[in-house]
């Protein structure tokens, strides 16, 4: 899980699609954190994202770097600790200008039964389960 977390952090954004009835939604990510042996990402109650989430958890996230591309698919569950939200907004500052574990608005959700494969060109897929 730390090799998944450190390729999204060193990619720098993800793709994160959700399902919306029958059309597919995508749309860039940065946020990627492990907290308590789980992977998070962090978005809004207020956006579409969250929505489509919420009526439907299950999602794909696909990152690309340096030849070498992730897809992670899973399903996301909602974590309302307080405690989830502000380690998420410790690791990532510039969000605090934005979002407060407070807000109403931020939420955090970590990937169960998450299926991670490293692909590339050159080499055989291989896949991790978390
Ligand atoms: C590089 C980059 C990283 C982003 N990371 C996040 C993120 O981690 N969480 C989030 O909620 N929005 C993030 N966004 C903003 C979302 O892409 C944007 O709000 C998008 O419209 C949400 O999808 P929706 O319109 O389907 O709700 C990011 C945008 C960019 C350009």
């Amino acid at each position: 899980m730390q090799r998944v977390e450190k390729f999204l952090k060193d990619a720098g954004v993800y793709y994160l699609a959700t399902v919306d009835g029958d059309q597919p939604r995508v749309r860039p990510f940065g946020t990627a954190h492990i907290f308590e042996g789980r992977l998070y990402i962090q978005t809004g109650k207020i956006k579409e994202v969250s929505k489509q989430i919420h009526a439907n958890p299950k999602v794909e996230v696909c990152a690309f770097l340096n030849g070498e591309w992730l897809r992670v698919a899973g399903t996301l569950v909602e974590d309302d600790r307080r405690e989830a939200r502000q380690s998420m907004l410790d690791a990532y500052p510039d969000l605090q200008a934005m979002y407060s574990a407070d807000d109403g608005n931020t939420e955090v959700f970590y990937f169960k039964d998450a299926t991670a494969t490293f692909s590339s060109f050159t080499k055989e897929p291989e896949s991790i389960s978390f």
